[in-house]
């Protein structure tokens, strides 16, 4: 019988691309992929019936609640999702795999290029609700955090990625303001799917950074866009993070992934370089089936 998977978050952005993408990359595994339809996360009872029914052999924690401002105006359920529900999904993993997704905003974001030994220093209820549930999972050595970076991609309702929300926001007429001193490495969702599937062949558990090998500001990162969206192209207006008002934006997330890059059978690509190669118009340019990157 195939080892099975459990994806957490599944009608998510990245757990829809690493169910999607399991056949391709993860042909070995059975994988049942849990959004909140399925069950609600914080149900600890039936998530615990859940975990027995199942009988996992491997976990990829991605639910989670993931919008800055949305942890921001509410505390105690970024820490009641983010944390609580984490510690608890570990525990019952305790005796096999279990991978969860972090983020760079565990750091500051003042020197930008920082590596797993770099200390973190969040500035915001996400960023620290991230580093509490890290500390949670990384009790248990067989463990695994992978911290990653801003991810384009498309989603069922359209709705989650920066991509989409750029592109629901110009047509609905109104100017995307991108700040010209804010700096992510971006990565598309496919490339972390492949990645983290990777990663759970390899059993090489730890703490992990995977974002994009370019480091790009916000707003280059829009111009580099405007190819493939043209509805962008007069709604982009350049900024500064001086100007920003709202939950505290770290200024420069790029990590350094020389450790995850070791274990990985291809080399993580920068933003631009994917895009490169992709097809203009007609076709998913997120499309998760093409691996000739
Ligand atoms: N996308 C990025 O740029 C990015 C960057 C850095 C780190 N990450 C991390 O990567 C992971 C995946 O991100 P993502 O972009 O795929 O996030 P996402 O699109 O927001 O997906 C998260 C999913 O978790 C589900 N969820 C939330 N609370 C739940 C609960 N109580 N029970 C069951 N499901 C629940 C959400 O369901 P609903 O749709 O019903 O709310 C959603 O489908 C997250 O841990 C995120 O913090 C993402």
């Amino acid at each position: 019988m195939a080892p099975r998977a459990i994806i957490t978050g599944a009608a998510g952005l990245i757990g829809q691309y690493l169910v999607n993408t399991a056949p391709r990359w993860a042909p070995g595994w059975d994988v049942q992929g849990l959004s909140r339809a399925h069950l609600d996360l914080t149900d600890r009872a039936n998530v615990e019936r859940t975990w027995q029914s199942i009988k996992p052999n491997a976990v990829i924690h991605c639910a989670a609640l993931s919008r800055t401002k949305a942890c921001e105006q509410d505390p105690e359920q970024a820490r009641r999702i983010n944390v609580e529900v984490t510690a608890h999904l570990a525990q019952l993993s305790q005796n096999i795999p279990f991978i969860f997704l972090s983020s760079g905003e565990v750091f500051d974001g003042k020197t930008g290029w920082y590596g797993e030994t770099d200390e973190p220093n969040p500035i915001n209820v996400y960023g620290q609700t991230k580093l509490e549930a890290e500390q949670a999972v990384l009790q248990n050595p067989e463990h695994t955090v992978v911290r990653i970076v801003l991810t384009a991609g498309t989603s069922q309702n359209g709705d989650r990625s920066f991509v989409e929300d750029m592109c629901r926001a110009a047509k609905a007429g109104k100017d995307v303001t991108l700040y010209a001193d804010e700096f992510r490495c971006p990565l598309p969702a496919a490339v972390i799917a492949r990645a983290i599937w990777e990663l759970v062949d390899c059993k090489q558990p730890g703490l992990y950074h995977l974002g994009g090998s370019e480091r790009l500001s916000r707003w280059e990162i829009g111009e580099t866009l405007l190819p493939w969206y043209p509805e962008l192209k007069s709604r982009l207006v350049k900024g500064s993070v001086q100007d920003h008002v709202g939950s505290p934006r770290p200024a420069d997330l790029s990590l350094r992934c020389d450790k995850i890059q070791r274990l990985l059978s291809f080399r993580i690509p920068g933003f631009r370089e994917w895009l490169a190669g992709r097809p203009r118009r007609g076709e998913d340019v997120w499309d998760y089936l093409d691996g000739s990157w």
